[in-house]
């Protein structure tokens, strides 16, 4: 008998093993009930009960070993079938990299700039209720001045903001001055969609608070800014203007002329692009948000998408937002 387990181990041992056909021929020559293994196990059974003793931890032995053999070449099996599936001739996986997008661009080239002026960045949520996007900034109820903004409400009290002034609010009622901070952010507005306006939008608003800011901290500012973003020559004009939460207000163009189709329309003829509005900050804007009457500031909101238009020369808004990689990655350097 004992011989008959060695003989079988020596069979299971030499019996070749190359493909996964072969595997099952082992499995079927062995393993089955009608295998090899099984025929020794019954043949087992038919001794006497002293043999049994002797040999039943011979046959555990026998049956372990040659189910190992079985595993050992299925994993030999299973390993060869990876190994030729990898193919080193084969062009790899292109992953595209992505990048920044144009706007985050314009935004970061932005705010470096202010940061150099002192200017924090504070960011706010883009769903408002009407107290940080109206009230406090002295739209009253029902006051047509609402109308300014078409808003897309999400119910009586909660918009979806129309500007990143309602940050202005939040800055200041937090406390903390003097406030020297801009605010970059989406807006959204229930606009028609074209070339030149969408339902929604980017801006910076900056607001600078302290003992004895002017209209000339203003200005200076802004001078600065544009300069350094569109370079040393550009001009610039300011034009009295009406806003709620400023006095006196004002809006400034920079002048682009009139010589090419776009400049045109995109001027109205007049050769000159309004890009912000300013003020300095109504006093009752101030007293909403509890600051002391010897303090004063100035406020802008600068419209991002359509400077980004001037500055990369794109003509319609909406490519910015369709993600045709075709277009965004022209931009994938700045
Ligand atoms: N919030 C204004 C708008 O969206 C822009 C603006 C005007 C912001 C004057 C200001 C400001 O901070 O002083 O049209």
């Amino acid at each position: 008998m004992l011989d008959k387990f060695n003989q079988l181990i020596e069979k299971a041992k030499s019996f070749k093993v190359s493909s996964s056909d072969d595997l099952e021929n082992f499995r079927l020559t062995f393993l089955v009930k009608k295998g090899l293994l099984n025929k020794l196990i019954q043949e087992f059974k038919t001794l006497s009960n002293d043999q049994k003793k002797e040999l039943g931890k011979i046959l555990n032995i026998t049956k372990q070993t040659v189910e190992e053999i079985y595993n050992i070449n299925s994993k030999k099996i299973t390993s060869n079938h990876n190994y030729s599936r990898l193919n080193n001739n084969l062009p790899g996986y292109y992953i595209e990299s992505g990048s920044r997008h144009i706007i985050s661009s314009v935004v970061d080239e932005m705010t470096v700039i202010f940061e150099r002026l002192g200017f924090s960045v504070s960011i706010g949520p883009e769903i408002e209720d009407d107290w940080h996007n109206f009230s406090a900034l002295n739209f009253p109820k029902n006051h047509p001045a609402r109308d300014m903004q078409d808003t897309f409400f999400v119910d009586q009290e909660i918009a979806l903001r129309t500007h990143t002034s309602s940050v202005q609010v939040r800055l200041m009622e937090s406390g903390k001055l003097p406030i020297r901070s801009i605010m970059p952010g989406r807006v959204y507005r229930n606009e028609a969609i074209s070339s030149r306006s969408n339902c929604f939008f980017h801006q910076v608003e900056g607001l600078y608070i302290d003992k004895g800011v002017s209209f000339l901290d203003l200005k200076q500012t802004l001078y600065n800014f544009v300069k350094e973003f569109f370079g040393p020559n550009t001009k610039v004009r300011f034009r009295a203007s009406y806003f709620p939460f400023t006095e006196p207000s004002a809006e400034m163009d920079i002048f682009l002329g009139i010589e090419t189709a776009s400049d045109y329309k995109l001027t109205k003829g007049t050769g000159w692009l309004e890009i912000l509005g300013c003020g300095m900050v109504d006093p009752n804007v101030l007293e909403n948000c509890n600051i002391d009457k010897s303090y004063s500031g100035f406020a802008f909101g600068l419209g991002v998408d359509r400077i980004a238009m001037l500055k990369y020369g794109v003509k319609d808004l909406r490519t910015f937002f369709n993600n045709d990689k075709r277009f965004l990655t022209q931009f994938d350097s700045l």
